[in-house]
């Protein structure tokens, strides 16, 4: 596939391009996929994120990734990072089209870009964190071998999340 940057098993993973916004709406801009990840946003909203994370794919050389099934080049959701936060090298991400859900995409996703953060991004740590009711991506947190440090408070979502970090075994 064009553009790929890695794959797994059964995906591919690519940066965004303007050109995704109706797929991107699918997922950022569907109710049921972010109820618990601050809504819906508008395709004027949208169209700003993915302008907002070309640019940090160019600067920083990572972001979130449109992830594609290998057999049929369909995007079936999002993985991949939003820039550091506080000591950590940058923040996971994910989010699949609802159709898509109960297939183990996330869990696929979630080793693939993690392994692609250690290998070639050369991060060291990341930090991600749930819903305290998202059950189910807690699950994928855990089962794709990041480790849980407890409840922590985030002031931009006004609630406290069970949070989970990744640290590279590499000495630097
Ligand atoms: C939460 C979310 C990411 C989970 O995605 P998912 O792909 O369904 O998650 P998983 O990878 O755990 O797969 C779920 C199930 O698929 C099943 N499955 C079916 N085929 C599979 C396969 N080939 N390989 C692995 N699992 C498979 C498994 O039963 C697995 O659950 P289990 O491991 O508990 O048995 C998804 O529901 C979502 O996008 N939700 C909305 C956005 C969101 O909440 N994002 C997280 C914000 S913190």
């Amino acid at each position: 596939m064009e553009d790929m940057l890695f794959e797994t098993e059964r995906l591919y993973f690519r940066a965004l391009q303007k050109e995704d916004l109706e797929e991107i709406m699918e997922i950022w801009g569907d109710d049921e996929v972010m109820a618990w990840s601050g809504g819906a946003g508008t395709r004027e909203q949208e169209e700003r994120s993915i302008s907002f994370y070309q640019t940090m794919q160019k600067e920083r050389g990572f972001s979130p990734y449109l992830v594609l099934l290998k057999e049929t080049e369909e995007a079936v959701g999002v993985c991949g990072f939003n820039p550091p936060v506080e000591s950590f090298d940058a923040e996971l991400l994910y989010h699949f089209k609802k159709r898509h859900w109960g297939k183990g995409y996330a869990t696929e996703s979630v080793l693939g870009v993690t392994q692609y953060a250690k290998e070639i991004l050369h991060l060291r740590s990341i930090i991600s964190s749930a819903d305290p009711r998202n059950t189910s991506s807690q699950k994928v947190l855990e089962k794709a071998g990041y480790r849980y440090i407890g409840m922590k408070w985030y002031e931009d979502l006004s609630q406290e999340e069970p949070t989970y970090v990744w640290e590279s075994d590499e000495t630097a």
